[in-house]
């Protein structure tokens, strides 16, 4: 695949892959990308997963046709882009490799090696130059690890962006969904802790004539950039994206989930504009987490468990928090045979979190849900929709 005349696409996709980061379901496969800039002299940017780095030096043999590579520039060095560094500086030894000096210190403890002797140390503004072009490197600390660095290349207007703009999927499948919602997956689920550094990226990103962004998953951005960057504007500084309510709940014999349902049903026949619903303990956990993040509002329904919340709404709270979920209104829903107690509990899970307001009706059911419990989530439906 080519990007331009002088970009050339040499990633991998994968799917063999059961769960990305040991963690993150991926239906559509992974992709691993890698380009190879090829100017005067000729850049590699980034390799790829342990997988593949055989698949990946073919790549680069096929693609440069005979030549060599000059620089191999490690923009990250989680191991989905850095397996294969080492097995690159044997097999050409004349190449420098071009990295942060933090990314050169993880490379010591992953290869016991860090090429001290053709080191390239870049920071923010640092410059390579090809011959007929420069590339210039911008640093991104914390989007998502702290020693990234991203790289601008002026010639044909392109950000290689490491993990940001990235997306699940390989890049052979044709996402049904668009990039959005598998995107926001990906953001949440990996970058949502570091809003902050992603809103300094932005910032600098600004200053820079981009026509393309190419990520290191997930396909290459030639086409309106503007709806990209501003969905990890909004996603970054912790923005509503979409208006609307999400309805989370965990259950343990239906009760708790004839509840949430009730209060979805009654939030649509009230006119909210979308309302997403989800079970916590059967749904993959970070479709729950970006739907968190999408609306405005958020309604958990647990049941009351060791005198605390349900396991699977504990889990899903500290998934929240954790990446610093904020700006948001949040109300609970409890269920308790005896004793309901998970409003209390889950309430007390977000009390370092900044600017969250709590719905001030309370919703706490015994064991099933009766006609004054219908009556509390109807008054919780008016005031979640501000009436
Ligand atoms: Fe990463
Ligand atoms: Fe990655």
């Amino acid at each position: 695949m080519t990007i331009c005349d002088s970009v050339k696409y040499i990633g991998v996709d994968d799917h063999e892959i059961d769960l990305f980061e040991g963690q993150f379901e991926v239906p559509g496969g992974m992709a691993y990308n890698s380009y190879a800039v090829v100017g005067e002299k000729v850049c590699v940017m980034d390799s790829v997963d342990a997988n593949f780095v055989d698949a990946w030096l073919s790549n680069i043999d096929a693609a440069l046709g005979g030549r060599s590579p000059d620089f191999l520039v490690v923009q990250h060095m989680e191991m989905d882009h850095s397996a294969g560094v080492q097995a690159f500086a044997k097999k050409y030894p004349e190449a420098k490799i071009v990295s942060s000096k933090m990314a050169f210190a993880m490379m010591k403890n992953m290869f016991e090696d860090n090429f001290s002797d053709r080191q390239i140390v870049v920071a923010d503004g640092s410059e390579l130059d090809l011959g007929d072009r420069k590339l210039k490197f911008i640093s991104a600390p914390n989007v998502h690890w702290p020693e990234v660095v991203m790289t601008y290349d002026e010639a044909d207007k392109i950000l290689f962006s490491a993990d940001a703009f990235g997306k699940f999927g390989a890049l052979d499948y044709d996402d049904p969904e668009g990039w959005d919602c598998e995107a926001r997956r990906y953001y949440f689920g990996i970058v949502g802790k570091f809003g902050t550094a992603v809103q300094a990226l932005l910032k600098k990103a600004a200053a820079l004539d981009i026509q393309t962004i190419c990520p290191l998953h997930g396909p290459i951005l030639d086409k309106d950039l503007s709806h990209y960057i501003e969905q990890y504007n909004t996603w970054s500084s912790y923005g509503v994206e979409t208006p609307g309510v999400a309805v989370a709940y965990a259950s343990v014999y239906g009760n708790t989930r004839k509840a949430a349902q009730k209060l979805a049903q009654i939030l649509k026949d009230k006119g909210c504009p979308k309302v997403a619903l989800f079970d916590l303990a059967r749904e993959d956990i970070y479709e729950c987490v970006e739907d968190a993040f999408r609306y405005g509002t958020l309604v958990i329904a647990s049941p009351t468990y060791n005198g605390g919340a349900f396991p699977a709404a504990r889990e899903f709270i500290h998934h929240l928090t954790s990446r610093n979920y904020q700006k948001r209104k949040v109300a609970f829903i409890e269920n308790g045979s005896w004793a309901p107690a998970a409003a209390k509990a889950m309430a007390a899970m977000f009390e370092q979190c900044q600017d969250i307001t709590f719905a001030k009706t309370k919703v706490s059911i015994k064991i099933a849900m009766k006609q004054e419990d219908v009556a509390a989530l109807e008054k919780l439906a008016e005031e979640l929709l501000g009436r």
